[in-house]
Parts: C-alpha cells; sequence; structure tokens
C-alpha cells in the first residue's frame, strides 16, 4: 500500500474475494463517491496519521477515541436494529452490535502498551467534530450511514496496520497487530454485509431515491472526514510539542 490508497479499486478486490459482484445502480454510485478527492484515501490523511502515530501519547490517544467510537456506533446499531429491521438483517445488525464492542473492549485494552493510562490521555484530546445526521428512524439511510462509516474504518484500519509494520515502536507493533487482524476481520464483514444489503434494494428498486441517499451519505462522511482531519492538524499546532513528545516531561 502507497500512502495514497485506491478505495475504489481496493473495495472491488475486496468484492472479488468474496464472490459479490454488485449491480449497476450500486457500482455507479460508488464509483463517483470513492473517486479522487476522497479524504482517507489521500497521501495528507496517510501522513497526518502516520504523524500522529508517531508518538505513543497520540497512540493511547487514538485508542481511547477509538474505543469510545466503536461503542457509540454499536449502541446506535442496536437501536435501529430493535425498531426498524427485518428479522434477517436484524440478526446481522445484532451480530455487527457484538462485534463493535469487543473491539471497544479490544481497543481499551491496548491503551496500558503504550505506557499511558486512558485518564491521562482523555484529557487532552482535540475536539473534534461531531456531527450526528437524524437518520435513525429510517432503516435504508441508516444502513447507507453505516456503510460509508464501514468503508472508511476498513481503510484506516489498514493505514494503522501500514503505520505499525514500519516498526516505530516494535513492542507496541508486537502487541497491537495480531488485535488488528482480528478486527479486520470483523470490519471487512461489516463492509460486505452492508453493502450487500444496499445493492440488494437498489436491485429491487423497493426504496426510491436510495441511490441519492447513498451518495449523499458517502459525501458526509467524505466531508466529516476532511474535518477531522483538520482539527487533528488544528490540534496539533497547538500542542505539538507535547502531542509528539518532543519534551515528555514538559507539561
Ligand atoms: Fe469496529
Ligand atoms: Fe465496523
Amino acid at each position: 500500500m502507497s500512502s495514497q490508497i485506491n478505495v475504489r479499486e481496493d473495495l472491488h478486490d475486496l468484492y472479488r474475494r468474496h464472490g459479490f459482484s454488485p449491480g449497476a445502480t450500486y457500482t455507479g454510485v460508488m464509483d463517483k463517491a470513492l473517486a479522487p478527492g476522497l479524504s482517507y484515501g489521500t497521501a495528507a490523511f496517510y501522513g497526518v496519521t502516520a504523524t500522529i502515530l508517531s508518538s505513543k501519547r497520540m497512540i493511547a490517544y487514538n485508542l481511547v477515541q477509538n474505543s469510545i467510537d466503536e461503542a457509540k456506533g454499536g449502541s446506535r446499531i442496536q437501536l435501529v436494529a430493535d425498531r426498524y429491521a427485518p428479522p434477517d438483517l436484524q440478526r446481522k445488525m445484532k451480530r455487527h452490535v457484538g462485534e463493535e464492542l469487543k473491539h471497544s473492549k479490544q481497543f481499551g485494552e491496548l491503551v496500558p502498551i503504550t505506557g499511558y493510562r486512558m485518564e491521562e490521555v482523555a484529557d487532552n484530546k482535540p475536539e473534534l467534530i461531531e456531527e450526528v445526521l437524524e437518520f435513525d428512524d429510517d432503516l435504508h439511510a441508516f444502513i447507507c450511514r453505516v456503510h460509508s462509516i464501514e468503508i472508511r474504518s476498513w481503510t484506516v484500519l489498514r493505514i494503522y496496520q501500514q503505520v505499525l509494520n514500519e516498526r516505530q515502536f516494535g513492542e507496541v507493533a508486537d502487541r497491537a497487530l495480531p488485535v488488528l487482524d482480528d478486527i479486520m476481520q470483523d470490519e471487512i464483514n461489516h463492509v460486505v454485509y452492508t453493502g450487500q444489503q444496499l445493492d440488494e434494494w437498489l436491485r429491487s428498486n423497493e426504496k426510491p431515491g436510495l441511490p441519492d441517499t447513498l451518495e449523499e451519505c458517502f459525501a458526509h462522511t467524505n466531508r466529516e472526514t476532511w474535518q477531522d482531519m483538520s482539527s487533528m492538524v488544528a490540534y496539533l499546532a497547538k500542542n505539538y510539542e507535547v502531542a509528539l513528545e518532543l519534551h515528555p516531561a514538559a507539561a
């Protein structure tokens, strides 16, 4: 993987390996949604992530943040699954919930390998923009949003693996990489089952307007990630000496 990631091609490959060939509508929307300009496919995103992961303090911060996000994501899926999902999809969503809660625990358990405690880094967190769309009462739109987030998670996780494989912190990599491999299996499954569900709905055209919703969800997640990247860099601009441990003891 180079520092620039072609998410669209990687997704095609992933689906091919899983024997999944989506129809023309799904493929058309995704080809547009994952085109150049996709924040998390840029060399800039890779560079910011690699810079963040160059300090144990920021690795710890990132683990804490991931642990929180996984739990939040899981409970949102639980809510929608209980209220709106038909039995077959509900079963898959419940499994998804269990896996996100497991990831939350796994990320949390990795924090001590950085030498930091959760409370130490939680105080120094950058202010990330949190914009939640009110999709929770529309199952189709919700799955569109989840699909866009899962494709991002899968990509970000691959970046973590790549950066850790450069082995700046060998002992952290030794402990973290097997856990990330385990999480990766689930994230791939989340991308594939939500993609298959959307493809099925798009083929049957049971929800008019769904292609536009899917496109809007990807555009939203993309804008949100550009914004997160900007917040992260703004945080570094203010705090880089402490954040990147240039003067670890300074406070
Ligand atoms: Fe996850
Ligand atoms: Fe996931």
